[in-house]
């Protein structure tokens, strides 16, 4: 996972991978042994602070500038990680399964939302069988939620060679691996598996990981979601009525 984090910092050197005893680990705040779930959660809603309000009368005509704009915000109010996304897909069974992932992109609109992933993951494999997925952001400091729904397609090989080159070297590196949710004997495997990439990528530093895949969600729905302490949460849903490449949406607001 390391990997997929250091993606988000864009190009950068190389530099040896931190061994397990040498890696810093965060500073834990003493806690109490833990009982059951619900004893650690009794008093603890969701949301139990002072919040934004969210004017949805006066939304843009479109998703994409409100989502710029309350990524924005998410930035400035310090929300870490704010491009990590639920991406939900259905498996061959028609059983959901859902993992983080990395946002990459929206366009202007907000129709195409962008994220990459190996193509010979479950995940890949689900998005092949079927191309519709959902996306959801939340942002707990700011108490907003973000759900996108739509259909998923693939971009051209050139496009994800592209976007693998502007991957830092440890992402690359992680991807390269491949094998991405096949079991793993044991973690000295896996180190193994990591040093042979890192050659590889040494010898052919513009090499491409076999099954590097980028995809666009086309949203039908995005909904915009502002919780409030009160429960009074204020939901904007647009709908779009429009083609991909020239949309128009609808919005409607939705009991909480
Ligand atoms: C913060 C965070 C960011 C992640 N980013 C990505 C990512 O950008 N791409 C990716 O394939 N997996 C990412 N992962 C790992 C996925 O959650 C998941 O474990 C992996 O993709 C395998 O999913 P699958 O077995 O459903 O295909 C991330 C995990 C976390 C916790």
């Amino acid at each position: 996972m390391a990997a997929e984090e250091e993606g988000l910092k864009g190009p950068g050197e190389a530099r040896p991978a931190p061994g397990p005893e040498t890696r810093p680990e965060p500073r834990l705040e003493p806690r109490p042994e833990p009982r059951s779930v619900p004893e650690l959660l009794l008093g603890r809603p969701p949301m139990a602070r002072p919040l934004p309000s969210f004017d949805a009368e006066a939304a843009p005509a479109e998703p994409g500038p409100l989502f710029v704009d309350w990524l924005a915000t998410a930035l400035a109010a310090g929300v870490l990680d704010p491009q990590v996304a639920t991406l939900s897909t259905v498996d061959a069974d028609g059983l959901p399964d859902a993992r983080v992932l990395v946002l990459r992109d929206v366009d202007a609109a907000g129709t195409g939302w962008v994220f990459s992933a190996a193509a010979d993951s479950p995940k890949g494999r689900q998005l092949a069988d079927h191309p519709a997925a959902a996306l959801t952001l939340y942002w707990p400091p700011l108490g907003r939620q973000v759900r996108v729904r739509g259909t998923v397609e693939r971009a051209a090989d050139q496009v994800a060679g592209a976007e693998f080159a502007t991957r830092s070297p440890d992402a690359r590196i992680g991807a390269l691996v491949g094998r991405q949710s096949e079991p793993l004997a044991s973690l000295a495997e896996y180190d193994e598996a990591v040093a042979v990439a890192r050659r590889r990528l040494e010898a052919t530093p513009d090499a491409v990981a076999a099954g590097h895949a980028v995809y666009t969600l086309w949203a039908h729905e995005v909904e915009f979601w502002q919780g409030d302490a009160d429960r009074r949460h204020v939901r904007l849903r647009y709908t779009r009525t429009g083609p991909v490449r020239t949309p128009e949406w609808s919005r409607t607001l939705l009991w909480p």
